[in-house]
């Protein structure tokens, strides 16, 4: 591979820390950006000196662009991501939905401008988006995360019209369930009764499995693209459907399952 540096954010654990392994495993210099410091500096420790890190919140990518001076990245991981609550959106707060969307969306896009400019000179250059199953399927109290993730599904859509030649990739990566602190973190409750249900009696993906995916991407020759991934688990088909009764019909009426 030509390429030497990779930006992953959300580097410091679940599917970023398995993906910064990956790619310093093939030789890359990596700068993984999080909030978590001590845990940026056990992944350093771990992984040695090609692993970087920007402790920052994704969001400034002011502060992002200060601390690579002038390296040049030529693979950008969007990774960082997530919903602090599961709930439907009237029972949001504002700041949440904005929060949502500033982490899932905008964040992305930013440092795809700020990156680019620098990929295309050089006409080198891979960017991967860590989207969801939610951008395209249905999953209940999930909407302002599900309307960001299709928001940078469609970006990506668009944008690769725009670097057709450029000698620039990109590629989509959509997991479905994958075993990390996400969802735990997410729903309200008992955590560990939630692990035990999603990540025991269901066989999730591990975050192994979606840095493979990457690694295989970005390995093939440079004429050749992968513009879309979706990987789920083999027992998960992505979606999801709410049959409520309906009002003033009773309890008994209506199959009131939840299958996300
Ligand atoms: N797990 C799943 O089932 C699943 C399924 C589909 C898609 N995804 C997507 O995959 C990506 C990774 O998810 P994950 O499961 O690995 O989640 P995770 O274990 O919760 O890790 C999230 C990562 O994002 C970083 N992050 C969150 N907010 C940030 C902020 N404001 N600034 C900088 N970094 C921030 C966290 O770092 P710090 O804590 O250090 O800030 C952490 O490294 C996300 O985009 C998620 O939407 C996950």
């Amino acid at each position: 591979m030509d390429y030497r540096n990779a930006l992953v954010t959300g580097g410091s654990k679940g599917i970023g820390a398995a993906i910064c392994a990956a790619l310093v495993a093939k030789g890359l210099t990596v700068y993984a950006v999080g909030r978590d410091q001590p845990a940026l500096e056990r992944l350093a420790e771990h992984l040695g000196p090609s692993l970087k890190s920007i402790a920052a919140d994704v969001r400034d990518h002011d502060a992002i662009a200060a601390s690579l001076g002038r390296t040049e990245i030529d693979i950008l991981v969007n990774n960082a991501g997530g919903l602090s609550t599961v709930k439907p959106l009237h029972q949001q707060t504002a700041e949440e939905t904005e929060e949502v969307v500033a982490l899932n969306l905008t964040a992305p896009l930013q440092l795809m401008r700020l990156l680019l400019p620098g990929m295309i000179a050089r006409r080198r250059g891979h960017i991967f988006n860590l989207t969801s199953t939610a951008a395209s399927g249905v999953f209940p109290g999930t909407t302002t995360y599900g309307a960001a993730k299709a928001g940078l599904s469609q970006a990506g859509r668009i944008l690769r019209y725009d670097l057709a030649g450029t000698g620039v990739r990109l590629t989509e990566i959509a997991p479905g369930r994958v075993e990390t602190e996400f969802y735990l973190k997410a729903f309200d409750g008992d955590g560990e009764q939630l692990r035990e249900k999603m990540y025991t009696h269901q066989r999730p993906l591990r975050p192994d499995d979606i840095a493979a995916v990457l690694i295989s991407a970005l390995q093939l020759p440079s004429h050749a693209d992968i513009a879309e991934i979706i990987l789920s688990p083999s027992e998960q088909a992505a979606g999801g459907h709410v049959y409520a009764p309906a009002p003033n019909i009773g309890d008994n009426v209506g199959d009131k399952s939840r299958s996300n």
